[in-house]
């Protein structure tokens, strides 16, 4: 979270506004809050431009809950849907999937450990597929798409692209409209966890979800009533409110990009540069949000986890499945704090090698 929204969170606590309420106390559908709603809609819509025919929805269930939701709406009379499979998160997609369609991997680079992202070219999609779902940053894995997959030309044509954005939404400029949708968990780059963003596209509303759909996991139940249906994540969404807020003063997506470009460089030079640091990941398909690194003496992980610590360097164990290291330095990490994380890890190397 960047710390001025943290701040200013804590200057509105109790009183937003003047309105005499805490955001928490305010009813959904009181004007205060459908204030606040809607200013987050407008400032995000403004920040990724996002065309008129698209609608945005403030979901809860986190993203896994979409990798259900997505076949349940978007399948329509198609038993089948395809998957490029790159790593964890694609894989849940998939394999949730699959209680509902029939699931077709369309590419996979689980021949090179998950490491890299199967080109455009080595793409099969199936004939007759609902969608395409695609996973444009494996957060556990640290691989990225550097590229905004192109379906005009599929056999087919107009098949559309799903997207689970939640790692890395907002940290880049991105054409929505070569997406049929896109969902991202709140909880990276956008606020605090119990929020889910969906941009979906007007056509798409119009497929009937499968028989026995629940009204809450229907698109349309949330558009038809701009995410009032029931009660929203409120403060979730206030917090993302600022959070929009402060992004356009950083200079909108296009300058957040240039800041995780250089974020992310420094901590790759240096492994790069290091026969100590290894990432196993293709230099072209590297993640600018999550960067896996494991030490050549893994029996140092420990040490190197507690001293961080010591450094004020928190968080950064891989993940429980992979092990190893993995600095996450989404949207809200400032630059210095890369700095102090390759200080600290240029000391380490001097000290045990
Ligand atoms: C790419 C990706 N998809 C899905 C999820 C699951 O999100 P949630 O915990 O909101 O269900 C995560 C969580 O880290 C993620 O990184």
């Amino acid at each position: 979270m960047p710390e001025e929204v943290l701040e200013q969170a804590r200057e509105e606590m109790l009183d937003w506004h003047g309105s005499g309420m805490s955001v928490m106390e305010m009813s959904h559908r009181g004007k205060e809050f459908m204030s606040i709603a809607d200013k987050a809609e407008s400032a995000l819509r403004e920040l990724a431009n996002i065309p008129t025919n698209y609608k945005v929805l403030f979901l809860q269930g986190g993203a896994s809950s979409q990798f259900a939701v997505v076949p349940m709406n978007l399948l329509g009379g198609n038993a089948q849907a395809d998957y490029v499979h790159t790593g964890q998160w694609s894989r849940k997609a998939a394999s949730e999937a699959d209680q509902y369609c029939s699931v077709h991997i369309t590419a996979t680079s689980e021949q090179d450990g998950f490491n890299s992202v199967p080109p455009l070219e080595q793409w099969h999609i199936s004939p007759g597929t609902a969608y395409v779902h695609y996973t444009p940053n494996e957060t556990i894995g640290g691989v990225e798409f550097q590229w905004t997959p192109d379906l005009s030309a599929a056999p087919g044509g107009n098949i559309p692209l799903v997207a689970d954005m939640s790692s890395n939404f907002l940290s880049r400029p991105f054409d929505v409209s070569k997406f049929g949708l896109i969902y991202a968990g709140a909880q990276k780059n956008v606020g605090p966890a119990g929020l889910v963003i969906v941009i979906i596209r007007e056509d798409l509303l119009a497929i009937p979800p499968l028989p026995g759909t629940p009204t809450m996991y229907r698109y349309k139940t949330h558009a038809d009533h701009a995410s009032m249906y029931n009660t929203p994540p409120t403060y979730a969404i206030y917090i993302m409110g600022l959070v929009m807020e402060w992004l356009k003063k950083q200079g909108g997506l296009a300058a957040i990009e240039q800041r995780n470009i250089a974020k992310a460089k420094l901590i790759y030079d240096l492994i790069d540069a290091s026969s100590f640091y290894h990432c196993p990941v293709s230099r072209s398909d590297r993640s600018r949000m999550n960067v896996p690194f494991t030490l050549s003496d893994f029996g140092l992980d420990e040490t190197f986890l507690k001293q961080a610590q010591a450094h004020g360097l928190l968080q950064l164990k891989g993940h429980r499945s992979v092990g190893g290291m993995r600095a996450s330095i989404y949207n809200a990490m400032p630059l210095e704090g890369v700095q102090t994380l390759v200080t600290f890890m240029r000391e380490f190397e001097k000290n045990h090698v």
